[in-house]
């Protein structure tokens, strides 16, 4: 709890599992504080959770607390089954069958709340964003804990989202009860989150490791609206203002993007010549065009392999933050995962080129 002066003093205990070799009684204890409504930080297959016990109107205000997080932005409740989308919402068996087919994986439901779901959760609002996340230690602590856990990313508020042990020692210790360190997460963006209360048709809330293809596969139909793609209005291009920076680093982001490969090259090496201490964040594929111009860069995934893009974005912004005076980063096409790294891209960009 914060001691007044905005400090925080607590004692964080950390925990450190395997997750492919779960030590049962690590969780336990885990499990234990959430009944306690105490916070516990848990690895999921996406990014890092800050947890609390979903339905206790106490415990999931320490969350908002630790992380900063204004109280009109509403809260993700975890849950370990399926049964539990019906004791939370209200949702039709036919649907229920559907989204079964996505559960568990990183994929986020919004549908109408149920009374036992307190508003602070919600912010207010009669809809709740509900996920079971496919990780082991996250649906294990769940399981045990015998409760649904409110969770968001486990980082401070507006930085980029934990995806490493070091990120969460960073940004959460002495802040929160526990910390269960479980190595990287799988995809390193946050959940896809869909919209079910509008119609008959799913809308995409924001982008993530499950993509619109797959979306179409379930439900038919489904609505991409624009802002997804995280594109500023050509206004704010001219004036880009703190207002609009999201998953932001402190060292400015610049994002350089364009279909033709040789055109956005050419775009980044008279961009670094902007800076003193520049840093470009590269494809694999265009190493070569970097390597001979005495330009400090990094590769961030490949042209074959979104996912490997998107498990090392937040690691990247994270890592040169601060030891750089711009990251120039390369984008990549809106498709499949890549639309969900160029909505965080697009957000955390201080200017797109
Ligand atoms: O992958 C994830 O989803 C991660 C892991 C920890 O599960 N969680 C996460 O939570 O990204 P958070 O709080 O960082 O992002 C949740 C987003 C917020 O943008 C919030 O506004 C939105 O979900 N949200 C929550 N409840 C909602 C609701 N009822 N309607 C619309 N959006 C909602
Ligand atoms: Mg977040």
């Amino acid at each position: 709890m914060p001691n007044g002066k905005g400090e925080f003093i607590m004692e964080t205990k950390v925990i450190e599992v395997d997750p492919l070799n779960i030590e049962e009684e690590k969780i336990k204890e885990a499990a234990q504080a959430i009944k306690e409504d105490k916070t516990v930080v848990f690895p999921t297959e996406t990014v890092y959770g800050l947890g609390a016990n979903g339905l206790s109107e106490n415990a999931v205000r320490k969350i908002f607390e630790a992380k900063g997080r204004p109280y009109d932005n509403p809260l993700i409740l975890h849950v370990s089954n399926v049964r539990s989308f019906l004791e939370y919402t209200y949702i039709s068996y036919a649907l229920l069958e559907k989204i079964e087919r996505l559960l568990p994986g990183p994929i986020t439901f919004v549908l109408k709340k149920r009374e036992v779901v307190p508003d602070i959760v919600t912010a207010g609002k009669d809809t709740l964003a509900i996920r079971m996340p496919a990780h082991p230690v996250a649906l294990k602590l769940i399981e045990y804990a015998e409760v649904p856990i409110a969770a968001p990313s486990a980082n401070i508020s507006g930085k980029p989202s934990p995806t490493m042990s070091e990120h969460v020692l960073k940004d959460m210790l002495g802040k929160v009860d526990y910390i269960i360190i479980g190595g990287k997460v799988e995809f390193g963006v946050e959940s896809t989150i869909i919209d079910l209360t509008q119609g008959k048709i799913p809308i995409i809330l924001r982008p993530g490791p499950i993509p619109p293809e797959k979306l179409k596969e379930i439900f038919g139909d489904i609505i991409i609206p624009d802002f997804v793609y995280g594109k500023i209005e050509p206004d704010y291009i001219k004036s880009p203002g703190m207002k609009y920076r999201h998953y932001a680093p402190n060292t400015p982001v610049i994002l350089v993007e364009h279909d033709d490969a040789n055109t956005m090259v050419k775009k980044v090496l008279e961009e670094v010549k902007s800076y003193n201490n520049p840093l470009v964040l590269c494809l694999k594929e265009h190493v070569g065009y970097y390597k001979d111009h005495n330009i400090n860069f990094d590769t961030i995934g490949s042209e074959s392999n979104y996912y490997e893009f998107a498990v090392k974005l937040f690691e990247m912004l994270r890592k040169y933050d601060e030891k750089v005076d711009a990251m120039i980063i390369e984008g990549i096409e809106d498709k499949g995962i890549g639309i969900a790294v160029m909505n965080r891209l697009r957000k955390a960009a201080y200017q797109i080129l």
